[in-house]
């Protein structure tokens, strides 16, 4: 276990923001865990994964608890499935990567995805038209307030785009320790995304497809070391099927994605539109290859990120009347 008091979390951040925390615990079993809880002040403290989906705006002065918990194992398997317990602190893609190795179908379209297996379950993280919603069956959590373990099943999680139980009405309660995916041993390739049905020739098996997504992700999205970011810092609005037909009277190559409550429009063809793509202010820019990013063009301050975030929010507001979120979490 590693407790230290007055932490650097700049390793901790992929937006690169030199913030401290008062104390930084690390634990590497839910035993060690339950074991440092009670000196623990579960509301002032914040639980992160690989830090790639936050934004800190000032120190943290509380504890910033950490999971090293590892461990991919095989718990159940049938001819066509297998269910799979992974480490809330193994790193996402590292599972996909042992996974796609194996054989075993189901996280190849999550492939690159930063961050960590716990978040994988709070984020519901998702890419080229699958969720982690989608392979998760079970969900291993001790809550911070009483160090009593317990057990969600996948519709106990309330698994929405990007949503769930943990980001919302158990917000910060409970610190998720295991994830059990299940996985196919006849992988069925889902290549119904846009972007991917592009792609030539056509990927035949899971390695072909992790690989083009990895291709497709490296073209597009910046590498944190080189210029720290948050992946998409907003979320894709859905809007009502009116709203959609009257801005696309005014913009008909917009593209959409019919979704069960409306119609989804990615913000970052929006946030083109607005001619903010590659634009920066101080030292904080919208990335130039896909404008749903945005960058720290070095050293930013989480003001500067702050300012930029809501200029762009301003402009899709003036120029299409819709009002967009971040997806990235203030802290
Ligand atoms: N587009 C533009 N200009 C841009 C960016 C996008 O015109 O600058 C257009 C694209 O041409 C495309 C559409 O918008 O027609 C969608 O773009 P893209 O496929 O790049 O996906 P996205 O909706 O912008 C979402 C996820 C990404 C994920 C991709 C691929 C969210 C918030 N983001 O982005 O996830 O990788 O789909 O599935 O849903 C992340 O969450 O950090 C993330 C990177």
């Amino acid at each position: 276990m590693k407790d230290i008091n007055d932490y650097s979390l700049l390793p901790h951040n992929t937006f690169g923001m030199d913030v401290r925390a008062k104390r930084y615990v690390e634990y590497e079993s839910e035993a060690e865990l339950q074991q440092v809880l009670p000196s623990i002040d579960a509301d002032r403290c914040l639980h992160i994964g690989g830090g790639s989906n936050l934004l800190f705006t000032a120190d943290y002065d509380g504890v910033v608890l950490h999971s090293a918990i590892k461990g991919i194992e095989v718990v159940d398997e049938t001819d066509d499935s297998l269910l799979v317990r992974v480490g809330a602190g193994v790193v996402w893609d590292e599972f996909v990567a042992y996974a796609v190795a194996k054989g075993w179908g189901g996280v190849e379209n999550l492939s690159l995805i930063p961050g960590e297996v716990g978040a994988s379950a709070v984020q519901n993280i998702g890419a080229y038209g699958v969720e982690a919603k989608d392979v998760i069956v079970v969900v291993e959590a001790i809550s911070l307030a009483s160090g009593e373990k317990r057990v969600f099943g996948n519709l106990e999680c309330a698994y929405a785009y990007r949503q769930s139980i943990f980001k919302r009405e158990l917000k910060g309660a409970y610190a998720i320790t295991y994830v059990t995916y299940r996985l196919s041993r006849k992988p069925v390739l889902n290549l119904s995304y846009g972007g991917l049905q592009r792609i030539q020739p056509q990927p035949s098996n899971i390695q072909e497809v992790r690989q083009a997504i990895i291709d497709t992700r490296n073209a597009k999205l910046p590498d944190p070391k080189q210029q720290g970011n948050a992946g998409s810092f907003f979320m894709n609005p859905v809007v009502t099927r009116d709203k959609f037909l009257s801005i696309q009277s005014q913009y008909p190559d917009m593209p959409y994605y019919d979704v069960e409550d409306g119609v989804k429009i990615p913000a970052g063809w929006m946030i083109e539109q607005c001619g903010w793509k590659g634009r920066s202010m101080g030292r904080a820019a919208v990335h130039d290859k896909q404008a749903l990013v945005l960058v720290n063009l070095g050293g930013a301050t989480s003001a500067e990120i702050v300012a930029l975030s809501d200029a762009v929010c301003r402009s899709v507001m003036e120029q299409f009347g819709i009002d967009i979120h971040p997806e990235v979490n203030f802290i």
